[in-house]
């Protein structure tokens, strides 16, 4: 969908020809006397309309009006979540009609009062994500959704700005719910590498991805553990975006591709199993990253590092009881091989010391227990580090894209200690989410470090069932953050002099 960006008075936008104008109407009285202000006051006097959000008030040709469809859309106090919540119901209400131009317009909210850049931002990413439609293996073109969706505001001022950075991301995360949506049989480690290396053609972005010989050079012993059952071969691919000089350290995002996980010998049940497809969805959201920041061009170097493989069951499949060598030289025994992010993502943590990075974040489905934790409202974030936390909830909440702090008491990681090996795979079933990075902390010491579990946020299952693309607008509003005031984020006694 192409987006654009207008100046649009409230006389103006009710000129303009489109095949459904979408009106954002604040609960806040209306003034101005343009014919269509008028209208909406009566329709709220006479209660045939209330500007919450939700509330819509649809008409078809009205007099005086040049869109062939008029929706109301109700807005409250104009806060972004509001904006959000307003666009996803008039959205909905165009799903399946044949508009091809919309305008939405913010020209009626009260732009002293209401964060308008807020708004922009907001409305950009709920209209881009009610524009996506997967399409990718279905034989049939699938209804179009508009091609064209201008967003009309009653002065631009510094919202271009706003609105380029919102764009960029909705396009990260429409790449990220594109992969995690892909079936297992088509998006394969190799078919993430290549997405990868397309991402690569573009300015300040290069690519390296490495294969089982490599792996196996480096001495990821349990990253290798995991990808031995399946007849896949594994891929470890490593992006970098240069928007800095080489000198400053970058920030590091690893992704827990694991392209589908059956559970492997601990094998997973039957019902439901097809949604471990979302397993790679930490991967992708690094991929959706990576495409906003060649598209927005920061000042800023990232490094992302995705381990992908599939988590099989077979006759060469690491068992339950094998111990297995980390790259960090750490032996671990694998008491669940359905425990595997975490054997995956251990060695990308050692491979990350390499970058001496400022931060290192990784992304993971990790953990069945976050989503009974959280649910998916928002991910679950751990920290060894005070001020990255924090920048990383602010990121959050700023990007409607939020996430909880969760503990890392070392009490945690009692259950992880085992006879036969320096660490165990898994622990009881108690705090499930937090024994999981309890076990990642162990080989993230050399850097301040998060871990976000994405487990609950990163798709949605039932009837609407597909990637949704979190945590892109989180990542991406951190880094945008780190790119204007590099070294904030990361506490001082963990900074390097
Ligand atoms: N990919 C799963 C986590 C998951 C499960 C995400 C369900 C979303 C929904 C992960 O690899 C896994 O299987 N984790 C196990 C860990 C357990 C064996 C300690 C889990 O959560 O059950
Ligand atoms: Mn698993
Ligand atoms: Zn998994």
């Amino acid at each position: 969908m192409d987006f654009e960006l207008k100046t649009l008075s409230r006389p103006r936008t009710a000129s303009e020809r489109c095949d459904a104008l979408i009106v954002l109407v604040p609960a806040a009285a209306l003034t101005q006397n343009d014919r269509l202000t008028g209208l909406i006051g009566q329709a709220i006097k006479a209660r045939h309309f209330e500007p919450e959000p939700g509330k819509l008030l649809q008409a078809y040709k009205s007099p005086g009006l040049q869109a062939t469809r008029l929706i109301l859309a109700g807005v409250g106090g104009a806060s972004a979540r509001q904006v959000r919540a307003a666009l996803q119901a008039a959205m909905g209400a165009l799903k399946g009609s044949a508009a091809q131009k919309v305008i939405v317009s913010l020209s009626w909210l009260p732009a002293e009062t209401v964060d308008m850049a807020a708004c922009v931002q907001a409305a950009v990413a709920a209209c881009a994500d009610a524009a996506y439609t997967y399409s990718h293996t279905k034989s049939k073109p699938t209804p179009s959704a508009p091609q064209r969706l201008v967003l009309g505001v009653g002065a631009q001022g510094s919202l271009r700005k706003a609105f380029d950075t919102a764009l960029a991301t909705a396009h990260g995360v429409d790449l990220a719910r594109e992969w995690g949506n892909r079936p297992p049989n088509h998006a394969t480690p190799t078919l993430l590498a290549r997405a990868a290396r397309q991402l690569a053609r573009s300015k300040r972005v290069r690519v390296e991805v490495l294969g089982p010989r490599e792996v196996a050079r480096l001495g990821m012993g349990s990253f290798m553990a995991v990808a031995r059952g399946s007849e896949e071969p594994l891929r470890f691919i490593v992006l970098r975006y240069n928007g800095a000089p080489r000198s400053q350290a970058p920030v590091v995002l690893v992704g827990k591709g694991i392209t589908f996980d059956t559970g492997g010998i601990s094998i997973k049940p039957a019902p439901e199993m097809d949604e471990m497809k979302f397993d790679m969805c930490g991967a992708a959201s690094v991929l959706g990253v990576f495409r906003t920041l060649a598209e927005l061009q920061p000042a800023l170097n990232v490094v992302g590092l995705i381990p992908a493989c599939e988590n099989m069951p077979d006759g060469r499949a690491l068992k339950p009881g094998d111990v297995v060598r980390s790259m960090s030289g750490q032996t671990i025994e694998i008491l669940n091989t359905d425990a595997e992010g975490r054997l995956i993502l251990c060695d990308a943590l050692t491979y990350a010391e390499r970058f001496k990075p400022r931060a290192v974040v990784d992304i993971a489905t990790l953990t069945g227990a976050c989503v009974i934790a959280l649910g998916s409202a928002r991910s679950g974030m751990f920290s060894s580090d005070d001020a990255l936390a924090q920048a990383l909830s602010r990121a959050g909440e700023e990007a409607l894209d939020p996430c909880w702090r969760m503990p890392l008491d070392d009490d945690y990681a009692e259950g992880l200690k085992t006879h036969f090996a320096d660490v165990a795979n898994v622990a009881g079933r108690a705090a499930g989410s937090v024994t999981a990075a309890k076990f990642l902390q162990r080989f993230a010491t050399r850097y301040p470090w998060a871990h976000l579990d994405i487990a609950g946020t990163a798709w949605k299952g039932g009837a609407a069932k597909g990637a949704t693309g979190r945590p892109v607008g989180l990542l991406v509003r951190y880094l945008l953050a780190q790119a204007e005031s590099p070294g904030a984020g990361v506490s001082p006694r963990r900074r390097k002099a």
